[in-house]
């Protein structure tokens, strides 16, 4: 099946296969080409260029993109939506002034999660789960990382992971899976953290290991959760079965987190609020790729992550969204980009690096997804008629998707 999409105003994220990531003064910086075509084999991007380039094809179906853009689809490398019910009334306790934490130190927040969790059945999870998966996709999200994590016990962690596995076989969106035991202590464990720990290691990691439920293993590293220590235990364990680490780190507090996801290789680092100049300073020159998710900074009323400061430093910046019921409840990247260029000052080209290619890599995906690569899945939004991609970040709340491609096939 050959698909042939002409006379796009502006073809977006034009990369060589060998770029698989963009750091510092490289972010601001967005290859493109104007009045292109691309075309499309089966799952994959088979070619593209100028339209004056355009060789003769023989297309299966043709797409005029006249006035319209295209570009690889959102690679949101943070999320965590498979959950159950949804956590509406502490929004509006929050609202009525208290804060995120205070509500976790009353039981709510994960551990509120997770006791709706553990009382839905796996259909009814699934079922609630692919509601938000179609809606990202219409969005524009063509990969996606989902973590476990309001399970806290090992059926209920094997249950989110079971579901997340059954998503990634129904649908045509990459999926790749996150192991999140270590979101939060259980109320059972309160005063025996040990014991919760040792659960993770000696049970959870196993047993997700042998039926190869997980790509990544995760932490939730911050006071109240889990200790720097705790933290590289979990790490060595996951990655004794294989499991890279992608780790929460520095959302309230700058504890150490980040120097010990650098120190067991995390693949990313995730969060990032609260920055202190040694944490920048120990995430130059590491294959962690350093992970902002504007969308909680925006809900939540906490600090955004210090974009300009980390770019100048030569870092390179993913964005995702954290698509979560207490802290994030959305997925929609097109609101993350627009407010990555308006609250953390990132310019349209970094913004649409850190959510295409630079998301990516944060999943251990961008020799395959993130840029117009021949080669790399077909995995594209085409934009409604626009003056120019500027548009995409300054319009915020405007939906300026015409179509999602997927796999090739548009997305409905
Ligand atoms: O990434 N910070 C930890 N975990 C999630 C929120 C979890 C929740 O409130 O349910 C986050 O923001
Ligand atoms: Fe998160």
């Amino acid at each position: 099946m050959k698909t042939l999409i002409i006379n796009i105003k502006e073809l977006l994220q034009v990369r060589d296969a060998s770029v698989l990531k963009v750091s510092g003064a490289e972010m601001a910086v967005l290859p493109t080409i104007k009045n292109a075509f691309l075309l499309i084999e089966n799952d994959l991007i088979a070619g593209f260029g100028s339209m004056a380039d355009l060789p003769k094809i023989n297309a299966d179906k043709i797409i005029d993109a006249d006035g319209k853009m295209v570009l690889p689809a959102w690679c949101d490398s943070h999320t965590h939506i498979v959950y159950a019910g949804n956590r509406e009334q502490e929004f509006v306790d929050r609202i009525n002034g208290l804060s995120y934490e205070e509500i976790a130190n009353r039981g709510g927040g994960i551990l509120n999660s997770a006791k709706k969790l553990n009382a839905t059945s796996e259909e009814e999870i699934y079922n609630q789960s692919k509601l938000r998966l179609e809606e990202i996709m219409l969005l524009g999200t063509g990969a996606v990382e989902i973590k476990s994590g309001y399970g806290l016990s090992v059926e209920g962690e094997l249950k989110m992971l079971r579901v997340i596995q059954r998503l990634s076989q129904n649908y045509p969106i990459t999926i790749k899976a996150t192991f999140l035991g270590a979101h939060a202590f259980p109320s059972a464990y309160k005063t025996n953290r040990k014991g919760y720990i040792d659960l993770i290691i000696d049970k959870m990691l196993p047993e997700i290991a042998a039926a190869n439920l997980a790509d990544y293993v995760d932490i939730f590293c911050e006071t109240g959760y889990f200790t720097v220590a705790e933290t590289e235990q979990i790490m060595a364990a996951g990655i004794r079965l294989g499991l890279q680490p992608k780790i929460h780190v520095n959302q309230f507090n700058s504890i150490g987190g980040i120097q010990a996801g650098i120190k067991y290789n995390a693949l990313s680092v995730d969060h990032l609020e609260v920055m202190k100049p040694e944490d920048i300073e120990a995430l130059k020159n590491t294959q962690t790729m350093p992970v902002a998710l504007p969308s909680c900074s925006y809900f939540l009323g906490i600090p955004y992550t210090p974009a300009r400061e980390m770019i100048t430093a030569g870092l390179p910046m993913a964005l995702a969204s954290d698509f979560n019921p207490g802290s994030t409840p959305s997925g929609n990247m097109n609101f993350v980009v627009s407010t990555a260029c308006i609250k953390m000052k990132m310019t349209p080209e970094e913004a649409i690096n850190a959510a295409t290619l630079n998301g990516a890599y944060a999943m251990g995906i961008s020799e395959t997804h993130g840029s117009i690569t021949i080669g790399k899945k077909a995995n594209l939004i085409i934009t409604k008629p626009i003056s120019s991609y500027y548009q995409l970040s300054y319009a915020f709340g405007s939906n300026l998707i015409e179509s999602v491609l997927i796999e090739g096939k548009v997305f409905t």
